[in-house]
């Protein structure tokens, strides 16, 4: 993998680059759609590519593990051939979902132990068997294995647990090391920053990190009920220590005003549920605000569903349409705010790629921070 920056900020530590890897380039700073059973939910990997046009895709090990099982995505040439979609993709480590998505889970040394969330059946994610699964699937960027830790967290089970990431990812790397790629392309390991919501816990944890030299490094433990001047707090002091000459990859954020002050914090990656999860709820993100199609408001309105027109859904339909699909509960619906969403959200990304390009990223983002605030 290759990272070059082809400009920094002058008033902030915002840059923009490229990622090369053997299925392309990712122009940053991105934000990657979540497609986490081998689909982004509503979405063509046509539209992905050509209306949308993303460089990236993320997928889910635990997801993808548990159906269709990593036997099948082998059978299958891998997660790409599997899905027909031949430009990125990262997969999460399962890390988070383990803690999310399963209750009676058990956590040690070794690793954890849960039940799965569709037919109640026990296994055990171990940093080992989750580079195996990762190699299987086939992603590009793979991650490792870590504790997600919750908001709020004592210090002491914050401190614990960091440490215990930081052996995982020891075991992480020895595993890949014996482990060659499956495919004929080129698999990099990013390891996770923890540490909470405790500055010296996240100072020494990005020191850690950063001295395993890998290819590119992610923030983790954010975005999970803190409040944003706290999750920016702890971005600011991890990406000061984190290797400026290699990608930045903040896990689950954000909301588009998140994103905008995070790149300023020298951030470069981002994924999140939120324009998809989202749109299926009737939310669409627009650069002047955000809309709940589903209000009284807009049963008559007959206007486009974003002037803007960033993708054909937005001048092709109109809201009063729009919020009529949400009203008898159209699959349309859906789908049309779905790529309207992530539209955005890839609009927004390559426009503030373009301001730092010019030099003119601080002042664009002020302005673009207050316009989104609105609730239209
Ligand atoms: N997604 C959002 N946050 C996290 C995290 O801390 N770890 C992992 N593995 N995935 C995440």
């Amino acid at each position: 993998m290759k990272f070059d920056i082809k400009a920094k900020d002058l008033l902030s530590s915002a840059r923009a680059g490229t990622i090369t890897t053997d299925h392309g380039e990712i122009q940053t700073p991105i934000f990657m759609p979540v497609g986490t059973i081998a689909t982004v939910k509503g979405v063509h990997q046509r539209e992905l590519e050509n209306d949308i046009n993303a460089d990236i895709i993320l997928g889910n090990t635990y997801h993808l593990y548990l159906r269709p099982q990593t036997d099948v995505l082998v059978k299958a040439g891998g997660l790409h051939k599997f899905m027909n979609w031949n430009r990125n993709i990262l997969t999460d480590s399962g890390g988070y979902q383990v803690y999310s998505l399963s209750a009676n889970n058990k956590i040690n040394e070794e690793g954890v132990k849960f039940k799965s969330h569709i037919d109640g059946s026990y296994h055990l994610f171990t940093p080992e068997n989750v580079m195996e699964i990762q190699r299987k699937i086939g992603a590009d960027i793979i991650m490792a294995f870590d504790e997600c830790t919750p908001y709020p967290c004592d210090y002491k089970y914050a401190r614990r647990s960091m440490h215990m990431t930081h052996r995982w990812l020891e075991r992480c790397i020895k595993q890949l090391q014996k482990s060659p790629e499956l495919y004929n392309y080129k698999q990099t390991l990013f390891p996770i920053v923890q540490g909470s919501t405790y500055k010296d816990l996240r100072k020494q944890s990005a020191e850690y990190i950063a001295s395993v030299e890998a290819e590119g490094n992610a923030i983790g433990g954010l975005s999970v009920g803190e409040p944003d001047d706290e999750m920016y707090a702890m971005t600011e002091v991890v990406t000061h220590i984190l290797p400026s000459d290699k990608p930045r990859y903040l896990m689950g954020v954000g909301t588009p005003i998140n994103l905008l002050e995070n790149i300023a914090l020298g951030v470069d990656m981002f994924d999140c549920v939120m324009p998809t999860r989202n749109a299926r709820n009737g939310m669409l993100f627009t650069a002047h605000g955000s809309i709940n199609i589903k209000n009284l408001k807009w049963k008559e309105d007959f206007s486009p569903i974003d002037e803007m027109g960033i993708t054909w859904v937005d001048t092709t339909y109109t809201k009063a349409y729009l919020r009529h699909l949400f009203t008898v509960n159209e699959l349309l619906g859906k789908q049309i705010a779905t790529i309207h969403n992530l539209g955005f959200y890839l609009w927004l990304v390559r426009e503030a790629r373009k301001q730092i390009l010019a030099g003119t990223f601080k002042a664009w983002k002020e302005r673009m921070v207050k316009q989104m605030a609105n609730r239209l």
